[in-house]
């Protein structure tokens, strides 16, 4: 099984960074506070995938997922869309800043994969 280590402090709050894993595109976003806060303030329940953020995330300011529409497999776009997350071009899916859907075709949040952190947190193993 192949593992991918990803330095965290390579990545400042606010930002994200894209990684390859297993040939699939892995979004990381270091989240700030009034991300999270949204991302955990949405009523998820009435949502079209229902997940809370605290069942999608190990660690509030991290959010990692696969980079693959839930659609038809296209990769989405960060920093876009009405909810302030991603969005995808090929057939306007619109995911929030937890990656969960909330607008167009795609039935499913994005994945998110089994993932853990390092010893001392500078790390994150994928
Ligand atoms: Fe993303 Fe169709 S593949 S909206």
């Amino acid at each position: 099984l192949a593992k991918v280590e990803v330095e965290l402090a390579s990545i400042p709050e606010g930002k994200n960074a894209i990684i390859k894993w297993r040939g699939k595109p892995v979004f990381i976003r270091h989240r700030t506070q009034s991300e999270i806060d949204e991302a955990r303030n949405t009523d998820w329940k009435g949502l079209r995938d229902p997940e809370s953020d605290e069942n999608r995330t190990k660690k509030p300011e991290w959010l990692v997922m696969l980079g693959v529409c839930t659609h038809l497999g296209c990769v989405p776009i960060g920093e876009a869309g009405d909810y302030g997350g991603w969005f995808c071009p090929c057939h306007g899916s619109h995911y929030d800043i937890s990656g969960r859907i909330r607008k167009g075709p795609a039935p499913l949040n994005l994945e998110v994969p089994q993932y853990d952190f390092s010893e001392g947190d500078e790390k994150l193993v994928i």
